[in-house]
């Protein structure tokens, strides 16, 4: 089967799905996006990623390229011609083509829309997350407004590279202060001693996650203790349990950091519960 692109308005062969050498994304990182996890040939949690995609565009100064029913309908559409069942969806909006100059081009310049969508293992991040990933910590060297999710990624492929170099799975970013802000490309969450599940407030310094928002839901139905707050590299250390969040790992165990075990080097019961009860709210969700 012939994978296929969606690039403005067609779905075009993967080999020929190309965007202009002038596009704004890729000469300013002028774009944003969004990554759904599809389980069984749904996409999990589409709504609030769209909605997470229009704040991004309007805090960019953007247009909504189409309506949420037509954005709706190139995820299901891309995702259905690429016959995927598990696997991601990635939708990336640029402010268009344009001759390169930092103003803004002309108003009417038209948006570039790509979406294309994989296929991975049904089991891949479940077989994952019975082993639990190692994370090690970067700092901090974003900009200011991480609440926007836009392709401006150099830093977090930085801090990828250093992780997968020092044989971990994601990099903890600290801030000037001391403090995990989140992860290069998921969310940070601790569980102490006494059971509260921890994970930094939200603020223009960290991603608000839908993954993340999912499972403070499933945290208040469940009568468990959320704690949004900062904390440190060395309370994670010591903490009982550790994981990240996002739209394709779900919930994923952090079993050491910096090389040192959390808990017993193995993920825990508190975490495997996290990873039950946001698949279970996801389900109700559907
Ligand atoms: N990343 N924080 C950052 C910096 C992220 O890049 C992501 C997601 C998250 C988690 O957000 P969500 O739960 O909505 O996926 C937090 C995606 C998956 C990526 O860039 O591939």
């Amino acid at each position: 089967m012939t994978r296929v692109v969606y690039v403005n308005g067609r779905y075009r062969p993967y080999a020929q799905a190309f965007v202009h050498v002038e596009d704004r994304g890729f000469q300013f990182a002028d774009s944003v996006y969004e990554v759904c996890d599809v389980k069984g040939g749904a996409i999990i949690d589409r709504d609030p990623h769209l909605a997470r995609l229009a704040r991004s565009l309007s805090e960019l100064q953007m247009p909504m390229p189409m309506t949420m029913a037509a954005l709706r309908l190139v995820l299901r559409e891309t995702v259905r011609r690429n016959r995927v069942r598990n696997g991601l969806v990635y939708l990336q909006v640029s402010r268009g083509v344009a001759e390169r100059d930092f103003a803004f081009p002309p108003p009417d310049t038209p948006a570039t829309i790509v979406c294309l969508a994989r296929s991975l293992p049904p089991d891949y991040a479940a077989a994952r997350a019975e082993r639990g990933i190692a994370v090690v910590t970067a700092p901090d060297i974003r900009w200011r407004r991480c609440d926007i999710k836009t392709v401006m990624l150099l830093p977090a492929v930085l801090a990828k590279r250093e992780a997968a170099l020092k044989g971990a799975k994601e990099a903890w970013l600290v801030n000037e202060a001391g403090f995990v802000t989140e992860g290069a490309s998921s969310n940070a969450w601790i569980i102490t001693e006494d059971g509260r599940v921890v994970t930094p407030g939200l603020s223009a310094s960290i991603l608000p996650g839908v993954t993340r928002a999912t499972l403070i839901e499933a945290i208040a139905r469940e009568g468990l203790i959320l704690e949004e707050r900062h904390f440190t590299p060395a309370e994670a250390a010591g903490a009982r349990e550790a994981f990240i969040t996002s739209a394709t790992n779900t919930v994923m165990p952090v079993v050491s950091i910096n090389g040192s075990a959390i808990g017993d080097g193995r993920p825990g019961p508190l975490t495997r519960q996290m990873r039950r009860i946001f698949h279970k709210t996801v389900a109700i969700k559907e």
